[in-house]
């Protein structure tokens, strides 16, 4: 089993970016956290972040043939925008996890509202790192 987890836009500046609601891990924290705990799992991880809406499209897609088992996905504020990455993700045949740092539900309106939720297995906000871990727990059981 292989997990592709992906980070949108504005998160290769977790550390730097508004630690009241992001805390103060960077992303290699969270990718290293991510490692440890999918070894732990006994699956496979595989990192992806940027910050070009196209080329997160584009990474999607590839899953579709690299033998991507699950995906979590943290897109940033593309979360409430982006009808196209939600598009890429309703090709894969593979569950799908949304994940968010922060409560989005206790922030700004305009954060309630996920257009990726309607291809999601599901989503957890609100924990911090323990987000993306929870998350790629969720994943692994859902593939297993
Ligand atoms: C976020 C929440 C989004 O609303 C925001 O635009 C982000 C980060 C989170 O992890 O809490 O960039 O996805």
């Amino acid at each position: 089993m292989t997990v592709l987890v992906l980070h949108g836009v504005n998160l290769n500046m977790f550390g730097r970016r508004d630690p009241a609601q992001y805390g103060t891990a960077t992303l290699d924290d969270i990718n290293a956290a991510l490692a440890a705990l999918a070894a732990e799992l006994g699956a496979g991880l595989v990192t992806f972040q940027t910050n070009h809406e196209g080329a997160m499209v584009e990474r999607i897609h590839a899953a579709l043939d690299d033998g991507t088992s699950a995906v979590v996905i943290n897109a940033g504020a593309w979360t409430h925008t982006s009808h196209a990455i939600a598009d890429a993700l309703a090709l894969l045949p593979v569950p799908v996890v949304e994940v968010h740092m922060s409560n989005v539900h206790a922030r700004e309106p305009f954060r309630h509202e996920s257009v990726l939720a309607r291809v999601c297995a599901g989503s957890i906000a609100g924990f911090g790192v323990q987000s993306y871990l929870l998350g790629l727990r969720a994943a692994c059981a859902l593939v297993r």
